[in-house]
């Protein structure tokens, strides 16, 4: 068996693992990052797109802005439709200045494993069968890489290995507990090869259900729509989902999405999950492994990026000057934020999307909602704050700790 020995023991090289990595780094501590994927599959994953000013800040901060000043797309609203017709909720002008940039969380991930493999730090890829044990005392992380038996020894592991991942589990083994709830809809997304025809994002609610118009370049197109939850994405050809979107988005001032060429499509369900606490002795949770959110609040990575944040300060408070305090307030902290997020989220998703077999009531309610937030200076500054982020430190609310 091959025996390697670290500080911090990194699952998972998703946004959440790679940057903890990064931050690590940055400070002078050691770790070792595994992923099951290859590194192929995991640059090519499309998922997120919206990163929160606050992301945007760290990513600066962490020396990974430049690509991202130069290609990320700069927004400062978005737009709500309903009843045919669009609606702007202008970010800059509600939140003194705010904004979010579109960036797609694979070109994140392809920046942050370009920024670790110019280090002398270990990245493997394609690794099977990993295994945490020993949080209490010694931690282990075993695993096999091309067919040879390894073993990290380390002071802590972070997992970092999403929605799927071994630490969760091995995690809900203890003593925490898991907070769920399934939604009855999933999303249909799908990459075109076509200019945008907005400059900014467009969530709309129509009768029919859900459609979400974004974006990842001056020449690509990214758009969502609500279906059920275990539908073949063979029964959708690409003229169904141009029809359905068309009908879904379109306004009556004639505006709506360029059709062309679909490049990639899936179909994602859709669910909210907390788990708490986040931390068993000497393993901590970050990202989709402590929680998911629905797509909606374009919220789970941004969620991501402020876990670490907290952990790599925890990480390096207990390297450089022996204190454990703010590892011990870890959990709690981050879960202040998770459940204002996960607040968000579902606001957004009820609001936004047609139960199946819903009734008519609840659709004017919707409709009713929708038309409150798209006139009422309050409202709309709520969705403003929320969606651009509450800031990482301070959390707005969180002021009396
Ligand atoms: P992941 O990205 O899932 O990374 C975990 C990594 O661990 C993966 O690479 C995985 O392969 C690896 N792994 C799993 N198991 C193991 C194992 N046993 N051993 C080793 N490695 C393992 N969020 C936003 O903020 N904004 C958005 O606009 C947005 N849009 C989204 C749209 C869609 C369609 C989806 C599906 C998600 C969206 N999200 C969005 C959510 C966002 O993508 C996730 O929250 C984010 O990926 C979380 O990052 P993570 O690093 O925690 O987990
Ligand atoms: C995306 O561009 O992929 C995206 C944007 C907003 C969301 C979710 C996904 O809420």
């Amino acid at each position: 068996m091959k025996r390697l020995r670290t500080q911090v023991g990194i699952v998972g090289a998703g946004p959440a693992g790679l940057l903890l990595g990064r931050m690590l780094h940055l400070e002078g501590i050691d770790s070792i990052i595994l992923e099951n994927r290859t590194r192929d599959y995991v640059v090519g994953r499309v998922r997120a797109g919206v990163l929160e000013q606050g992301t945007v800040d760290l990513l600066h901060q962490v020396g990974l802005g430049e690509r991202l000043q130069r290609e990320g797309l700069r927004h400062c609203g978005i737009h709500l439709g309903f009843k045919r017709r669009r609606h702007r909720i202008p970010f800059d002008e509600l939140t003194g200045g705010r904004s979010i940039t579109v960036y797609g969380q694979n070109e994140l991930v392809t920046d942050l494993i370009a920024a670790r493999l110019g280090t002398e730090q270990p990245l493997y890829f394609d690794v099977r069968d990993v295994c945490v044990s020993g949080f209490d005392s010694a931690p282990r992380i075993a695993f096999h890489l091309a067919d040879e038996e390894c073993e990290i020894a380390c002071d802590f592991i972070a997992g970092c290995d999403g929605g799927h991942g071994v630490c969760r589990p091995s995690m809900l083994a203890t003593a925490a507990q898991v907070y769920e709830r399934e939604y009855p809809f999933a999303w249909l997304g799908m990459l075109a090869g076509t200019p945008p025809s907005c400059e900014e994002l467009v969530y709309a609610l129509h009768d029919r259900g859900f459609a979400l118009f974004s974006m990842r370049s001056p020449s690509i197109t990214r758009l969502y729509l609500q279906c059920a939850p275990h539908e073949d994405i063979d029964d959708w050809s690409d003229a169904r989902i141009w029809d359905e979107l068309t009908e879904r988005l379109e306004t009556a001032d004639g505006w709506r999405p360029n059709r062309g060429r679909i490049l990639q499509k899936g179909i994602t369900g859709m669910r909210s999950l907390v788990v708490e606490p986040m931390r068993c002795g000497r393993l901590f949770l970050a990202g989709d492994a402590a929680h998911i959110v629905p797509p909606t609040g374009a919220k789970g990575l941004n969620l991501a990026v402020a876990d670490v944040q907290r952990l790599a300060r925890a990480l390096a408070k207990y390297y450089h000057n022996g204190r454990e305090d703010l590892l011990d307030r870890y959990s709690d902290e981050c879960l202040r934020r998770v459940w204002s997020v996960q607040r968000f989220s579902w606001w957004m998703t009820s609001m936004l999307h047609r139960v199946p077999d819903g009734s008519e009531f609840d659709y004017r309610r919707q409709l009713a909602e929708l038309d409150y937030v798209t006139t009422s200076r309050a409202a709309m500054t709520c969705l403003a704050e929320n969606y651009t982020g509450l800031p990482f430190d301070a959390e707005g609310l969180a002021s009396k700790s």
